[in-house]
């Protein structure tokens, strides 16, 4: 029986699981599993940033794994999941909202990403897209939908810094290389809609492989009017995007069906 190096897990473990929900933090991992509509769940295996729970929907195995935090470690995730067999990956993390009508509890679903992180270009050039899946996109605005979120579908610029990629100038030297200075704006302007470390590598990477993925992100801070996070905002952020791809993911499980 072959186990994954990294993420620990082997192919019979996964008892047919070929749809995963990533979260970047592991902490977050036994929260989705043991929420409505999943099922007996369990601990498979904790193993560096990688945590991984078994859950059932309706009868599917759906497989939970946290992907650490930004591209590289969550490459070795999508890498090591494909070689087990999984199809469909949703990542549900947090996100800092660039654009002023977006608030802290907002759920964003992204559509496409701007590759400004390094992971990804070791499977494509720059001009490859970053875009999510059309139907796992549709399970995910259904997810909101039912859940009552406020959401907003669109663009995601993910970085491969948290400080200086997307202009914090909260850091410990306060300043941010002329690269960024301004760039936040810029993608305003753009009609980007929020800041993340993970969804350009993973779309990236699925579209690659030739799986499906998509990803909503819990906004726990809007970027325009703040850069301090709150515990209540980081609860809030997370809450909406845990409800948004449990549900997603149980209407397309649904919707497969049918
Ligand atoms: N995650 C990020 O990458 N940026 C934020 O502002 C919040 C969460």
């Amino acid at each position: 029986m072959h186990t994954s190096y990294h993420i620990n897990l082997s192919a019979a473990e996964i008892e047919g699981a070929t749809i995963a929900i990533l979260p970047g933090d592991p902490a977050r991992v036994e929260t989705i599993a043991q929420t409505a509509p999943f099922t007996n769940a369990r601990l498979l295996t904790q193993k560096r940033e990688y945590c991984s729970w078994l859950a059932y929907m309706e009868g599917v195995p759906v497989l939970i794994t946290s992907t650490g935090i930004g591209g590289p470690s969550l490459g070795i995730a999508v890498e090591e999941l494909a070689m087990l067999g999984v199809k469909t990956m949703a990542r549900v993390g947090t996100c800092g909202a660039i654009q002023g009508n977006i608030h802290v509890g907002d759920a964003i679903i992204t559509s496409g990403a701007v590759r400004m992180e390094g992971a990804s270009s070791h499977y494509a050039p720059i001009e490859y897209p970053a875009v999510a899946q059309h139907e796992v996109v549709q399970a995910l605005i259904a997810g909101a939908k039912q859940a009552e979120l406020t959401y907003h579908v669109g663009i995601t610029c993910s970085t491969d810094t948290f400080y200086p990629g997307q202009e914090r100038y909260d850091s410990y030297t306060k300043y941010v290389p002329r690269r960024f200075q301004g760039i936040t704006e810029e993608w305003r302007r753009l009609h980007v809609l929020n800041y993340e470390m993970e969804a350009a590598t993973l779309l990236t990477l699925a579209s690659v492989m030739g799986l499906r993925a998509g990803c909503v992100c819990g906004v726990i801070v809007n970027r325009s009017r703040s850069e301090a996070i709150s515990a209540e905002a980081l609860r809030a952020g997370e809450s909406a995007g845990v409800q948004c791809v449990t549900l997603g993911i149980a209407n397309l499980i649904r919707q497969e069906r049918e």
